[in-house]
């Protein structure tokens, strides 16, 4: 099988190197990729939001499935103008996208497929603002529409910041305040069947402790061995075939990964979010730990051949994945330094994100720059590999959460299977 695979983050990275371990997969292309993917494929110098330039691409190469890593392309309509010219394409359609590309469009596919998420109001005028975060209370939580980058959402107790974001966005989905920890639940849909992937935990805070601004992802891990044990079957049935369901009855059937960003609270789980693609750094815990082999995986989603295959296979192991941040990032990422030690790292995975080559030696080129996973058979060891490995890198004014994994991965640790 010929993969073209499209992206450059550490989501790709990881991406790639699991298609490779696939038996069937016999070329890897990427577009534009980036120096890690570079030791698993072929790299494409077109950008993820040239559409047409990157259809040409899969036509010339000839490949039997196009993987699409990020959102951006796939609201753009990417996915459809490939299945326009009969190729296989891992990801949705521009209408599917939609799930991540508009929260207001969520929130109607939500309701109407009695999937649990917090009740909320969608809002275009300071009055329906105004009121919405009044039914609500405190602590107030406030969403622009369409795709931001990870800025569009704001959690907080302060009226007025609420008002002024929601001021920002001409319209807004202002919700209900969900208590309880978050989680990160994927299924792989052809648009008929979802397969659910294991579940995984994403640092969004800057700082350790939940400090500071929300990133796009400091770190995960996976599993969660204190997640009920039931919570893969609860999202099946009460998240992601509803909504798979939901999508082909709308004629817009979702191919491609289903992502739920689930609140476990007190009264059951509530969607936070859903995404169209897979999450970044999650998957840099959840692929090492899938046994499943993933370009035919993908490959059948992507056919709409998934009706007969068996629940995905994993491995017991733990992974743990921690984050390497340029200097100043999330504000104004300082970029352009030397990254050194990766070499020298033997217990642990490094897959790159904001990097480039410059005269041959690896560069910062973005705010989250790489990020190391380590594996183990319990979240201790994982955790333990990562940070050794991590330590091992320089690179000028770097930071990084020393916490990833801290809470979960407590002497008494329980494996989930
Ligand atoms: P989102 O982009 O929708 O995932 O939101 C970003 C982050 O804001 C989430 O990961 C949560 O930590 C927080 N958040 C979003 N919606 C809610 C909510 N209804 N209640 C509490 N926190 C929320
Ligand atoms: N880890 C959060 C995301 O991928 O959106």
């Amino acid at each position: 099988m010929k993969v073209l695979l499209i992206g450059s983050g550490g989501r790709e990275h990881a991406l790639a190197k699991a298609l490779r371990l696939d038996p069937e997969l016999e070329e890897l292309h990427a577009a534009p990729g980036n120096p890690g993917i570079a030791e698993y494929a072929t790299l494409h110098e077109v950008d993820v939001e040239s559409t047409e330039l990157l259809v040409k691409l899969a036509e010339d190469l000839k490949v039997d499935l196009v993987v699409v890593g990020p959102e951006k392309p796939l609201v753009n309509g990417l996915a459809d103008s490939l299945r326009k010219v009969g190729i296989a394409t891992f990801g949705p359609s521009a209408m599917a996208a939609n799930l991540e590309g508009s929260k207001d469009f969520a929130k109607q596919v939500m309701h109407d497929a009695g999937v649990p998420t917090a009740r909320s109001f969608t809002c275009t005028t300071k009055a329906e603002i105004e009121s919405a975060l009044d039914t609500f209370g405190a602590p107030y939580v406030v969403k622009h529409d369409g795709l931001a980058a990870g800025k569009g959402v704001v959690v907080t107790n302060d009226r007025q910041l609420a008002l002024d974001h929601a001021y920002l966005s001409p319209r807004v989905v202002i919700e209900e305040f969900l208590d309880g920890p978050e989680v990160s639940l994927f299924g792989i849909s052809d648009g008929t069947t979802i397969l659910a992937m294991q579940p995984a935990q994403d640092f969004k805070r800057v700082g350790d402790g939940d400090a500071g601004p929300n990133t796009g992802g400091m770190g995960a891990y996976s599993p969660l061995p204190w997640a009920p044990s039931d919570i893969v079957e609860l999202t099946l049935l009460q998240v992601l075939k509803p909504t798979i369901a939901e999508m082909k009855a709308r004629d817009t059937p979702f191919v491609g990964l289903l992502y739920a960003g689930l609140a476990l609270t007190s009264r059951g789980l509530r969607v936070i979010e859903f995404n169209a693609r897979f999450g970044d750094p999650e998957t840099q815990v959840l692929l090492p730990r899938l046994l499943t082999p993933l370009a035919s995986l993908l490959y059948r989603a992507a056919t709409g051949n998934l009706a007969g295959d068996a629940p995905l296979e994993w491995s017991d192991d733990a992974a743990v994945t921690v984050v390497l941040a340029a200097e100043d990032y999330p504000a104004t990422p300082r970029v352009g330094d030397p990254i050194t030690g990766i070499s020298t790292i033997e217990n642990a995975d490094v897959y790159q994100a904001g990097t480039k080559l410059q005269d041959g030696v690896l560069h910062s080129a973005g705010g989250r720059v790489l990020s190391v996973t380590g594996v183990g058979a319990t979240l201790t060891e994982a955790r333990l590999k990562a940070y050794e490995a991590i330590a091992k890198i320089s690179l000028r004014g770097a930071h990084y959460r020393r916490d990833i994994a801290l809470a979960a991965s407590t002497p008494s640790e329980i494996r989930e299977n």
